[in-house]
C-alpha cells in the first residue's frame, strides 16, 4: 500500500474478486466524506479499479453531491443530457417515456466512457434504482492485466503508438448518424494505445469500441489489430461481472477498464434503471 493510503483512515474492503473489485463497507454517500475518508476512497479506488457501496438510496443531488468530491462532473453526449432540471445525471433505463420497457438495453459493447474526448473520463458512478430479478450484469475488463500479459516484444511495438478514437465511427457502427452539432461537439481524438494511467502510472491498453484505427497504420490494419488487443484484453482472467443488487452505488476507473452491459434478462419485460454520472480525465502527452 502507498504512504498516502498508511496516512488516512482504514477503510472496510471487501475484495469481490482475486483480479480487481471491492465491496467498501459503512459509508452513507449522503454525507460528505471527510478529507481522510475521501482520499482513502480514492486511493481505494486506485487500488481495486472498481468500487461497490452497497445500500444507498441517493437522490440526483446527492449524486451529484458525492460525485464532485473527487472532481469536475463531465456532460454527456447530446442524446444523453439527462432531464432538464439535473443535465448532469444520465439516466440509463430501457424504459421508454412512458414507462414501458422496450427491449433495448444500451452500451452492450466493449467501451471505455468517454474515450473521445480530449480529456477522456476518470470515473463514471452508477446508481442502481431498479433492477430486474435476475441479470442485467455489468461486466468489466482489466486493460493493466491484458497489457501486462502481453509478450515484450509486443509492448514494444505498441510503445508510442496513437490510437484514434472516433464518436462518429462508433456511432455508425450502431447504425446511427451522428448530427453535425455531435461531430463539432466530438472530432476524432488521440491517445496512446498503451497509456499510462494518470494517477499510477501503469500502462493500461486504451481501446474500445470508440477506438477507430492506429495512426500511422493503413486503416483496416489498424482496426484489425484493436479487435485482435479486444479478444485479448476479453478473455475471461482479466473480467469482473458485477451482478447488482438494488441500492448499489459502483464507481469504476475508466483509464484501466473496458466495461460492457450484459442484457442477460428480459429487457422488454423487466425495467433496469441507473443513475449514473461521470468525472472528468486529463489529458495524456505521448
Ligand atoms: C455506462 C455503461 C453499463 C450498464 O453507464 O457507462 O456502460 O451496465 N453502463 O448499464
Ligand atoms: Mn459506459
Amino acid at each position: 500500500m502507498s504512504d498516502a493510503a498508511a496516512s488516512v483512515p482504514a477503510l472496510v474492503i471487501n475484495p469481490l474478486s482475486e483480479l480487481m473489485a471491492a465491496e467498501v463497507v459503512g459509508l452513507d454517500l449522503r454525507q460528505p466524506l471527510d478529507l481522510g475518508t475521501r482520499d482513502a476512497v480514492y486511493q481505494a479506488f486506485l487500488d481495486y479499479q472498481v468500487l461497490a457501496f452497497r445500500d444507498q438510496d441517493l437522490t440526483k443531488e446527492e449524486q451529484v453531491a458525492f460525485t464532485e468530491q473527487f472532481g469536475t462532473l463531465e456532460k454527456h453526449a447530446q442524446r444523453n443530457q439527462g432531464t432538464a432540471d439535473h443535465p448532469l445525471v444520465h439516466i440509463v433505463t430501457n424504459l421508454d417515456a412512458d414507462g414501458v420497457p422496450t427491449g433495448k438495453v444500451g452500451s452492450m459493447r466493449w467501451h471505455t466512457d468517454k474515450s473521445f474526448r480530449p480529456k477522456p473520463s476518470m470515473a463514471t458512478i452508477l446508481h442502481a434504482l431498479i433492477l430486474p430479478p435476475e441479470g442485467g450484469d455489468t461486466v468489466f475488463a482489466n486493460m493493466y492485466a491484458a497489457y501486462e500479459a502481453l509478450p515484450a516484444t509486443e509492448k514494444e511495438e505498441l510503445d508510442g503508438v496513437g490510437v484514434v478514437h472516433s464518436w462518429e465511427l462508433s456511432r455508425d457502427n450502431i447504425g446511427r448518424t451522428i448530427s453535425e452539432w455531435e461531430k463539432r461537439d466530438a472530432p476524432p481524438m488521440t491517445h496512446p494505445l498503451a497509456r499510462p494511467h494518470p494517477d499510477t502510472g501503469r500502462k493500461a491498453l486504451f481501446m474500445g469500441m470508440h477506438a477507430s484505427h492506429l495512426e500511422g497504420m493503413p486503416m483496416e490494419d489498424g482496426r484489425a489489430r484493436i479487435l485482435k488487443l479486444e479478444a485479448h484484453s476479453t478473455q475471461p482472467q482479466f473480467l469482473y461481472r458485477h451482478h447488482w443488487k438494488t441500492g448499489d452505488v459502483l464507481m469504476w476507473d475508466n483509464r484501466c477498464l473496458l466495461h460492457h452491459a450484459d442484457a442477460n434478462f428480459d429487457a422488454a419485460v423487466h425495467p433496469r434503471v441507473l443513475h449514473r454520472t461521470c468525472l472528468r480525465g486529463t489529458a495524456t502527452n505521448f
